[in-house]
Order: structure tokens, then C-alpha cells, then sequence
């Protein structure tokens, strides 16, 4: 189908389709293109939200600027997203500049909130990386910001558009096991993958939030949607008891460290020319470092976490995330009154197979890879009968196919309808992040937390429709 402006306008609405404002941004029955601005020129803004869109929608679509506070990777993530427009240090000067329709944000998580309001308030439609935002004073500011603006805010939950999460959902939605009483959901982090996110700003709570929320956002969107319900409750544990000051040893990096012969976690990021490119060329600007010591003293996150949730349609969830396992991958379990569903992506035992930890990593991280198809099974055993082993095609790049999906449905395939839901607006970048929030602050307080004591969000036994009784 060709995209046009009003599928692109239809898109917007129905992946905010919370709210009852009409999208009002673009002027229907032009030729123009809806014009963009991103900020934050880092690796995924200049690959996914900005290459990927330059070479793929520049049909219907054009960026008229982009920002960043570190000059020299603004101007090297220029190049590579191959724009023809100015770039601005300043945000504010952008958008006054630019008038844009649609600004993009994929800056550091703590400072998503701040070019989410503006946007908003400048009378643009918002997209935004995940989390959300980092705590939920932010997080009550965003849909403060949203219900004045009658704009519209989209987050970029891209693991619902993997068509393994999309059969999950099919399933749960068809009442596959009766009803779902409760699901058990585990996901590991290879010493790879795990270990990045503790030598980048990730490793500290006030840029990230902690891994509760950076990475566990996509964990509990999936959660919720799959669930279909608004989480009620949260209580957690957790601890750092492998990386940060627990090392026996620590550098300034990796590159000048004395210790690079003996650590088990030594990376060579002289070997990698985008990460030189993006990172190392303009440490000058900001003093960032992208291969820094992940056993460095100011690493306050979290690296095992496990939580219990209560939902309001009464399911409970077992939630657990491990950041130094040999293997990357994840469990889910769901239990029903009628049988049981398991699921699991990238576990080598079940197969007898033996993946390259390395490799694999490397290859998620490549935002613009080459489609790999496989095939995986879901297990569907119902009460008193035998199990049967349902087959998924799908990639093995791009979180499962999930980024390609959402981007093509944002801008290709607006007008068609989704039976599965996939779109998400404020409400569950939100929901997502507040189990998250509400997880670390049940660390800190040794106490369950209610989600709706949060911000000003009421959890709904059915997600987008009924609120629950407390
Ligand atoms: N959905 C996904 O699967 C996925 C994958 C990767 C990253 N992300 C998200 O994308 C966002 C960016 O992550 P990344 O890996 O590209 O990080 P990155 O460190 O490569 O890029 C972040 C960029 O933001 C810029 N920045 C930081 N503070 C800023 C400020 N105040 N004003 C302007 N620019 C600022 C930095 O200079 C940097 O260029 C994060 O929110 C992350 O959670 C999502």
C-alpha cells in the first residue's frame, strides 16, 4: 500500500489511541512531507529512528533538523543518517527554527521527560524511545503535559511487533487456557550483553533509572498487554553483587586499563569502527566513555532483581532479570484454569544446541542487520490433554523483528487494523515503567507498592477500560 498523509495521520491516532483528541498536526491533501526532528544523535537515534527512516519513508517524510549536546557526534550522526538538514546544540532554537510535526526522542533516559513536554507544548506529536521517562514525579509531568497539549505521545515498544510476542498474544486473547490465573516470566542477560549496560550510563540510577526501568520497561509493557491488565501492586528484592565496587580490580577503561590481560571482561572498542565513530571520537565534547569500567565505584544499579506483581484482574506475576548468565535469553510460563502456555526464546539447553554468547550479541546490537529467519515453538498443553508445540517463523535481528514492525506500521501500513493491539501510547509507557519505579522503591523501603499511589493513573482490571475496586 502507498503511505499517504492521511495513513500517516490515522497511524498516529491509532497508536495513541487512549486519547479522544484527534491528531491535528498535518494539513490533509498536501504534497508537503511531515517534517521531523530527533534528538539524541546516539547509536539508536542516528541508526533505527534516523537512517533507517531516511532511507526507508523519505517518500512521506523528511528531517528538518536534529540535536544533540555532544557536537561531534551530531555532526558524524548527521552523516551517517544521510539528512540534508541544520543540526542544534540547542533544542529550544530547533523548534523554533524548524516548526516541526513530529519530534523524535532517543536522548539518555533521565532526559526523555524534557523534550517530551516541550514537544508537547511546542504543538508537536511526540515519539519517544523507551522507558517512558526514569520516576514517576517525570512520569506525572509527561501526562500532565500530554492531556494539555491534545498532542499526542507515542513509545516505541517495539517487542510487541515480534510475531513471537504477537502468537503469545493471540493465544492469551482467544482464552487458548481459560482463564490466566497466573505467569511466571524470566529473562537473562548474557555477560555480553548484561555487562554492556554497566560500562555505558546505564550503570547509574539517576541516567537510567536502573535496569527496573531501562530494560525491564519492555519486560512489563509485554507483561501488560500480554495480561491485559494494569499491574496493582509491586514488591522486590535486589542486589549489585557482581559488577561496580564488587570487582577486584578497576580501570579508567578499557582501552588504557592495567588490568586488560586478567579481566574477564575486557572489550576492545578500538576494533569497532562505529562505536570509534559515535564514542570515542567525541569524548573531547563530553567526557563520555563508552568502554568505562564496569566495575567502577559509581555504579549504583541493581544486577539480580526479582519482584512479585498483583494485577487488577487478580493475576500474580514471578518476575526475575539476571545480568551476568552464560546464556541470553528468556522463560515465560502463563497458568490458566484450562492448561498452561510456555514460551521461551534463545535458551541453547532446549535445543542441545551451542550458541556464540559473543557473536549473538553483536549481531543485536548491528540496529541495521540482515534478516535471519528461524523457528520457534510455543507450548500449548491443555488440562488432561496432550501438549501440542506450535511453530513461529520469525527473525533473529532487530528484537525479533519488532523494530521493523513498528516503524512499517507507524509509516507504511497505517490504515490497516490491528487485531492484537500492539500500539502503545502514554498509558502503558507508563504502567510499564511504574512497576519498575515501584520495584525499586519496594528495595529501598522493604515494603510492597501501590501502583496507583504513583502518579495519578488508577490500574484497570481490563488495560484501557474498567478501573479496578481497591
Ligand atoms: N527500543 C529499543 O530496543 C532500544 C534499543 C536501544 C536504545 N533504546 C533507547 O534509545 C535511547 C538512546 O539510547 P542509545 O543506546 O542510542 O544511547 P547513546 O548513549 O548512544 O545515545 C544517547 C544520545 O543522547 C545524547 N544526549 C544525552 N543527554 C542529552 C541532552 N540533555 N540533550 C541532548 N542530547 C543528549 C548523547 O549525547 C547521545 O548522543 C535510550 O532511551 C534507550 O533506552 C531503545
Amino acid at each position: 500500500m502507498k503511505t499517504t498523509r492521511r495513513n500517516f495521520v490515522t497511524s498516529l491516532s491509532m497508536l495513541a489511541a487512549y486519547s479522544a483528541f484527534p491528531i491535528s498536526s498535518f494539513d490533509f491533501g498536501t504534497t508537503k512531507k511531515l517534517k521531523i526532528v530527533l534528538v539524541g544523535t546516539g547509536i539508536r537515534g542516528t541508526s533505527f529512528w534516523g537512517k533507517r527512516l531516511q532511507d526507508q519513508y523519505s517518500d512521506i517524510l523528511e528531517f528538518v533538523g536534529l540535536s544533540d549536546i555532544n557536537p561531534g557526534r551530531l555532526a558524524f550522526g548527521k552523516e551517517f543518517i544521510g539528512a540534508d538538514c541544520p543540526t542544534f546544540i540547542n533544542f529550544d532554537e530547533m523548534l523554533k527554527k524548524t516548526s516541526p510535526d513530529l519530534v523524535i526522542v532517543t536522548t539518555k533516559d533521565s532526559t526523555h521527560h524534557e523534550f517530551i513536554i516541550k514537544g508537547l507544548a511546542y504543538g508537536c506529536d511526540v515519539l519517544t524511545e523507551k522507558p517512558l521517562t526514569t520516576d514517576e514525579g517525570k512520569c506525572q509531568d509527561i501526562l500532565d503535559a500530554e492531556r494539555k497539549s491534545g498532542k499526542k505521545l507515542i513509545v516505541g515498544f517495539n517487542y510487541r511487533w515480534s510475531p513471537y510476542a504477537t502468537k503469545i498474544k493471540e493465544l492469551l486473547a482467544n482464552n487458548t487456557i481459560g482463564k490466566l490465573t497466573s505467569v511466571d516470566f524470566h529473562w537473562y542477560l548474557n555477560t555480553y550483553h548484561g555487562a554492556s549496560y554497566f560500562r555505558r550510563w546505564h550503570g547509574q540510577k539517576d541516567q537510567g533509572g536502573s535496569l527496573w526501568v531501562h530494560k525491564s520497561t519492555h519486560h512489563f509493557d509485554l507483561l501488560n498487554w500480554w495480561i491485559d491488565s494494569d499491574p496493582k501492586e509491586v514488591f522486590a528484592y535486589g542486589d549489585l553483587e557482581h559488577y561496580g565496587s564488587n570487582g577486584p580490580f578497576r580501570g579508567d577503561n578499557c582501552r588504557s586499563c592495567d588490568h586488560k590481560l586478567k579481566c574477564d571482561y575486557y572489550f576492545d572498542i578500538t576494533k569497532d569502527k562505529r562505536l570509534m565513530d559515535l564514542y570515542v571520537n567525541n569524548e573531547e565534547h563530553d567526557g563520555y566513555i563508552r568502554d568505562n569500567c564496569l566495575f567502577r565505584e559509581e555504579i549504583d544499579i541493581y544486577d539480580k532483581m526479582s519482584a512479585q506483581v498483583q494485577y487488577a484482574n487478580n493475576v500474580s506475576l514471578n518476575y526475575s532479570l539476571t545480568t551476568y548468565s552464560p546464556i541470553e535469553g528468556w522463560r515465560v510460563s502463563f497458568n490458566g484454569t484450562e492448561g498452561r502456555i510456555e514460551a521461551s526464546l534463545d535458551i541453547p539447553y532446549h535445543e542441545a544446541t551451542n550458541i556464540n554468547q559473543a557473536e549473538m550479541h553483536a549481531k543485536e546490537m548491528e540496529q541495521n542487520a540482515m534478516e535471519e529467519i528461524s523457528h520457534e515453538s510455543i507450548i500449548v498443553h491443555k488440562n488432561r490433554k496432550d501438549f501440542e508445540v506450535l511453530s513461529v517463523p520469525m527473525e533473529k535481528s532487530g528484537h525479533g523483528g519488532g523494530d521493523k514492525r513498528l516503524q512499517d506500521k507507524i509509516f507504511k501500513t497505517a490504515d490497516a487494523m490491528d487485531p492484537y493491539d500492539r500500539a502503545a501510547g502514554s498509558r502503558d509507557g507508563a504502567m510499564s515503567i511504574l512497576i519498575g519505579i515501584g520495584a525499586r522503591k519496594s528495595i529501598e523501603s522493604g515494603k510492597p507498592i501501590k501502583i496507583g499511589e504513583l502518579t495519578d493513573l488508577e490500574p484497570w482490571i481490563k488495560r484501557n477500560n474498567v478501573p479496578a475496586s481497591n
